[in-house]
């Protein structure tokens, strides 16, 4: 096969980088997808650096066996701590994601923005780097999310946790009236619109899938590995979970997420 028509693999720790997916799909249609959530590791965004390093690279071997031409790695968590050394040790491009504090900080100079993400995710140097390099522009405060993404993994059944979680999350900062909340795990924007709805005032809302997806497409147009074909591509949903709903779940949430 020539390596154009491969597919791109895409991974998360679970349900989360489906929202990336979309965007890619969104972006370039008649490219082939393979997608792998992690859902039986999941979530990772409390686990350690090794155990994380050592899931991540498992995860791409898989996506390499099935002979993808490239790892969009759509997960915030995985690439803090593993994609600067699965670049290193793996030859194929490998595109990361991270919080999009830079468009929410260049939309709201001034104002407060809010980062949401796993508590790995803020911990790690790359997003103090990220968060130091905008803090001069706006006032960032870092908001770590520990569960959330596990409850998102939950589908329907979940919900009225999950409005829970968020009522009493961003109820200290309610007053602070932050302009921009950045959703940094790929979880997230599956629960955009009911984040929106806490707030009595407009708030923008960030995440960094249509980023990525530019970025993969940058990176495939330099390579020249876009594919040629001219026809909508296929998109393969696969699972280290052995719960038989778990692809279901993840085609309803590709089917029914908007991007934001
Ligand atoms: N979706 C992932 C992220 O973007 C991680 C969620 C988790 O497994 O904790 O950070």
């Amino acid at each position: 096969m020539n390596i154009c028509d491969k597919p791109i693999g895409v991974f998360d720790s679970g349900v989360g980088g489906i929202t990336v997916l979309k965007e890619l799909c969104t972006l370039m249609p008649n490219e082939n997808y393979i997608y792998f959530g992690d859902s039986l590791n999941a979530p990772y965004g409390s686990k350690s650096d090794e155990e994380i390093e050592a899931l991540s690279e498992k995860a791409i071997e898989k996506l390499c066996r099935a002979e993808v031409k490239a790892v969009v790695i759509a997960c915030n968590t995985a690439t803090s701590v593993a994609a600067a050394k699965l670049r290193e040790k793996i030859k194929l491009p490998i595109i990361g994601i991270e919080p999009a504090v830079k468009p929410a900080a260049n939309a709201h100079p001034g104002k407060t923005i809010v980062v949401m993400a796993t508590p790995v995710t803020l911990k790690k140097e790359k997003f103090l780097q990220l968060a130091k390099s905008y803090s001069e522009i706006a006032k960032i405060i870092p908001l770590p999310c520990p569960g959330l993404a596990q409850l998102i993994e939950g589908g329907e059944e979940t919900k009225k946790d999950i409005e829970k979680y968020l009522c009493n999350l961003f109820e200290p900062y309610m007053s602070q009236k932050p302009a921009a909340i950045v959703l940094g795990c790929t979880h997230y924007p599956h629960v955009a619109h009911i984040i929106s709805n806490l707030f009595e005032h407009d708030v923008e809302i960030f995440d960094g899938g249509h980023g990525t997806a530019r970025e993969t497409k940058r990176q495939l147009e330099e390579l020249a590995l876009t594919n040629p074909q001219k026809e909508k591509g296929f998109v393969k949903f696969t699972s280290s979970s052995t719960n038989d709903d778990q692809i279901d779940l993840m085609k309803k949430l590709f089917d029914s997420f908007l991007p934001i």
